[in-house]
């Protein structure tokens, strides 16, 4: 009999626990810290797994992790290192991601933020039009989120690129890989978004050097990780007028502290780390279906490369 240990905040336990055992009841999925026989345990559901979980499971081998960054697992020496780590690819959070990246980009692009300026100064003025395909996006990172965002932003007529480490093949999409190709892909682009995971390479990759090569007047969108920005670079080129705006959803610490200069800055849209959420059914089905295609001996994806940081 399969037994797993859930580990999750305590609010969002309950309608985790209340999935598993719908679509799973084999797995007889449990509170880690109700469980009475933690030696028989061997894999684990979590989000930001503290210590407590590795030394009451001493024969945990696989923990799935309930969201799709894993850089709170990685960087947390706790973790043993034999561990297999599985994330969630998707788990309705492309859909999500989606949403919100085109309504911020169709902010800028439609000149929301300039009509929002000159409607305090009741200034009946229109902005030139321009078209679609002269709005140059670029993102960062172009996995399950970021490559799906680069199909769906088509539909808007927009001239999508995306930057990864390995080359894409993603029709309409212009693909730039490494960091050589770094410089050329944020020369072009006037809306970056950011949907790297957070590594040793990623760290503080949208700063000031870097912000500076896109063209003056290009916004700044970051979905990845709050430490992927150095706020002050940012806050900075936003005051020289280099950047048009920035949008934000992760922040280096979260919740953003209320003393934060970025809260007030007239230029910056801030979201709580709300961008995308896990699903719970569409993510209880993918690892239910992961853990049963481990018990075969098969390979499932979504096994996280230590190595390579996500
Ligand atoms: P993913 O499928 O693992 O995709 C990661 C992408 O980043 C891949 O395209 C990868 O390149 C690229 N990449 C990684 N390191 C790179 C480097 N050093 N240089 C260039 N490209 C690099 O991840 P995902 O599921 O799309 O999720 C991405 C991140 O979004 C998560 O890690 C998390 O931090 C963030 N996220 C945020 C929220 C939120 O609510 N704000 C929600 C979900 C996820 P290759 O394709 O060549 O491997
Ligand atoms: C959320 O930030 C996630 O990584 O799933």
């Amino acid at each position: 009999m399969t037994r797993c240990a859930l580990f999750t905040s305590d609010e969002s336990f309950e309608p985790w626990l209340r999935e598993f055992n719908h679509q799973f009841p084999q797995l007889n999925v449990a509170h880690w810290q109700h469980i009475t026989h933690p030696e028989e345990v061997r894999y684990a559901m979590v989000w930001k797994p503290t210590k407590a979980l590795f030394d009451r499971f001493p024969n945990l081998t696989t923990v799935f992790n309930l969201g799709a960054g894993v850089d709170a697992i990685l960087s947390n020496p706790a973790v043993p290192s034999h561990i297999n780590i599985y994330r969630i690819e998707d788990g309705g959070m492309s859909a999500q991601m989606n949403q919100y990246f085109s309504y911020f980009l169709l902010h800028f692009f439609r000149d929301m933020d300039l009509y929002q300026q000159q409607q305090p100064l009741q200034q009946w003025k229109v902005q030139p039009f321009r078209p679609a395909s002269s709005f140059r996006v670029g993102i960062l990172g172009m996995g399950q989120l970021g490559a799906n965002l680069a199909n769906h932003l088509q539909s808007y007529g927009f001239d999508v690129a995306g930057w990864s480490r390995s080359k894409k093949q993603l029709p309409g999409v212009t693909s730039y890989a490494g960091a050589r190709e770094l410089e050329a892909f944020l020369s072009r682009t006037d809306a970056l978004c950011c949907l790297l995971p957070l590594t040793p390479d990623t760290l503080g990759i949208l700063n000031r050097k870097n912000m500076s090569l896109l063209p003056k007047g290009a916004v700044v969108l970051n979905a990845g990780r709050g430490e992927h920005l150095v706020a002050d670079d940012l806050l900075a080129l936003l005051d020289e007028n280099h950047l048009r705006g920035a949008v934000l959803d992760v922040f280096k610490r979260e919740p953003l502290p209320a003393d934060h200069g970025l809260w007030l800055h007239p230029k910056v849209m801030i979201t709580p780390h709300s961008s995308a959420q896990s699903e719970y059914v569409p993510c209880v089905e993918r690892i239910g279906h992961t853990l049963q295609a481990i018990e075969n001996n098969q390979a499932p994806s979504g096994l996280v490369d230590r190595s390579r940081g996500y």
